[in-house]
């Protein structure tokens, strides 16, 4: 067996993708005509190329405005666990960012429902588990942020349609320049209606946000962290607690070149050494043309991993992962399962 079918055959799980960049190039052109939008070329996928975090966004926010209807929701996430399932994918943690929708007229009781749908028919037919957070857009900013949350509290407080399955909250887009803290309503509110909480910083923001995230945002999670290095007490810290980080190294060097700019330099060997609990994930697949058994076998080859290390590394996502106990240590078996039939993974 070489390397590219053992990892294909691992189970694995991902704690760090945004459904809306999981949506095939194929869809996105279809939902384009269907909604008669244009787009600024016919071949979608040539827009996939990018110079940093900004430009990466405004690809994002493009295929994200294709949709438009509670099918479209629903069409993006079954298709996305499909996909998902095709390569090795058993349980998924899915961010979903709906705000642009939402002050679009969109609802999101209709949202949720949608997305529900689409997971449970994938998940029927896969047996691959999706759970959703949804993750604030710093774009626009605080206010915005809490109405949306506080529409979210409603929904699960009156136990929606498909609002059980969105079991946390996180924020994306924009870094550069916005503290996390101005949205601690947002995220008390979330943690009020028994919400998971996590924030994408570090990315290209200072270790100072992530430790705010944190202790300020009530954060048992972060997502990317990269910058964590620059304060090593906050390092030895997190290490300290096991923290999760859900990394993504590929879509680190495909959608920020200008901070990592080659796989082989990038910091997730560093972190797996220091002895963070770092999990690998792929962020946006479509969008940067990478499934998740790509994503480990470019980084085992990247960084001279064995089958063995790469195996603890899809263990520890299920550690990161908020599954509960019983959940976890069935999909860990699953995965040692696997692992105990590959020869070089004693
Ligand atoms: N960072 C910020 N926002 C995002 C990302 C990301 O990596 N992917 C999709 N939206
Ligand atoms: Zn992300």
């Amino acid at each position: 067996m070489n390397a590219a079918t053992q990892f294909a055959a691992l189970p694995k799980v991902e704690l760090h993708c945004h459904i809306e960049g999981t949506m095939r190039a194929d869809t996105v052109a279809d939902l384009a005509r269907q909604h008669s939008i244009d787009l600024p070329t016919s071949d979608v996928r040539s827009l996939y190329g990018y110079e940093n975090l900004t430009g990466f966004l405004e690809v994002f926010w493009l295929v994200q405005s294709m949709l438009v209807t509670p099918d479209d929701w629903e069409r993006l996430a079954y298709e996305s666990v499909i996909d998902g399932a095709e390569h090795g994918l058993v349980y998924r943690e899915a961010f979903c960012t709906p705000s642009r929708h939402l002050l679009d007229g969109q609802r999101l009781d209709e949202i949720v429902a949608a997305l529900d749908r689409g997971c449970a028919r994938a998940e029927s037919e896969t047996g691959t588990r999706c759970r959703l957070i949804f993750d604030i857009d710093r774009e626009f900013g605080p206010e915005v942020a809490l109405a949306h949350v506080t529409e979210l509290a409603a929904l699960r407080r009156s136990g929606a349609s498909g609002a059980d399955r969105v079991i946390g909250l996180g924020m994306d887009s924009t870094e550069i320049g916005i503290d996390p803290t101005t949205f601690a309503e947002s995220y008390a509110l979330a943690a009020d209606v028994g919400l998971r909480r996590t924030a994408h910083q570090g990315e290209n923001s200072p270790a100072t946000t992530i430790a705010a995230a944190i202790d300020v945002l009530g954060c048992t999670r972060i997502d990317h962290g990269i910058s964590v290095f620059e304060d090593s007490e906050l390092v030895a810290r997190l290490v300290d607690e096991q923290l999760p980080f859900t990394v993504c190294p590929n879509a680190n060097v495909l959608i920020n070149p200008d901070v990592c700019p080659q796989l082989d330099a990038h910091v997730f060997p560093r972190m797996r050494d220091a002895g963070l609990l770092a999990t690998l994930n792929t962020d946006d697949p479509a969008l940067v043309g990478l499934d998740l058994t790509q994503e480990y076998e470019l980084c085992a080859a990247a960084f001279g991993y064995s089958v063995d290390d790469m195996v603890d590394i899809a263990l520890d996502g299920v550690s990161g992962s908020w599954l509960d106990a019983s959940d976890a240590a069935s999909v860990s078996a699953s995965i040692m399962a696997v692992a105990a039939s590959i020869p070089s993974a004693t």
